[in-house]
């Protein structure tokens, strides 16, 4: 497994979790893999399996994922791997135990909210402007959102490559501005999209094979 793991500036990092003190969030996983790579895969945030061993993706969705790569010729060593928030958000449910009747505390994880990705948005900058991959590869709406905006949709949008502009957080961190450099931006739907429907399965081994022959031909 490749062991590259990037060095954020610390004092982006505490600037970021300044911004969500107070928020369920927990660990911080670092981006992984080489620079200036042809690939980076960009998820949405950590799980429980990421933030427990500070690796990206090495959960249930970055088993199916890996096996995703695989269809297109790639290895795990292959690309940079990230995610637009980079500790576990997670909510706070009170269930009952099945056999022992007692009411429990669970935490399970949760997409990031709209705030939460804004507040990680500079680290992510900086990520992409050190890393400079040539083609960026989101995976699910929350991470194709971050790049193009809200209205871009993983459904219409996924298996279509496109060269564009990403977006990027504005200086008083209140919002996005469009960048200046062009990224082939490559959509995907993100693995627990399909472990949860697995009626996509077909159309996302596809949407992996084609991105293989893409990357042949391009
Ligand atoms: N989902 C993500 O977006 N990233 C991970 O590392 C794991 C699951």
């Amino acid at each position: 497994m490749t062991k590259l793991q990037i060095q954020y500036p610390p004092q982006l990092v505490s600037q970021v979790k300044k911004r969500v003190a107070g928020h369920n969030l927990t660990g911080f996983v670092a981006g992984m893999g080489p620079m200036h790579p042809r690939v980076m895969l960009l998820g949405e945030a950590p799980g429980r399996q990421e933030a427990k061993t500070g690796i990206p993706f090495v959960g249930s969705s970055g088993k199916e994922l890996m096996k995703m790569l695989a269809l297109a010729g790639l290895t795990r060593d292959d690309v940079y791997i990230t995610s637009v928030v980079r500790s576990r958000p997670f909510s706070i449910r009170q269930v009952q135990d099945r056999k022992t009747g007692a009411m429990v505390e669970k935490h399970p994880n949760r997409t990031p909210t709209k705030k939460e990705v804004l507040a990680y948005a500079p680290l992510f900058d900086w990520e992409i402007k050190t890393v400079q991959p040539q083609i960026i590869v989101p995976l699910g709406n929350t991470s194709l959102q971050r790049l193009l905006g809200p209205t871009a949709k993983v459904g219409s949008l996924h298996g279509l490559p496109q060269k564009t502009t990403i977006l990027e957080s504005l200086p008083d961190d209140s919002g996005y501005e469009k960048g200046q450099h062009q990224y082939w931006v490559y959509p995907m739907y993100h693995p627990a999209a399909y472990l949860y429907a697995r009626r996509l399965e077909p159309t996302v081994r596809k949407d992996w094979q084609e991105f293989g022959n893409w990357l042949q031909r391009n």
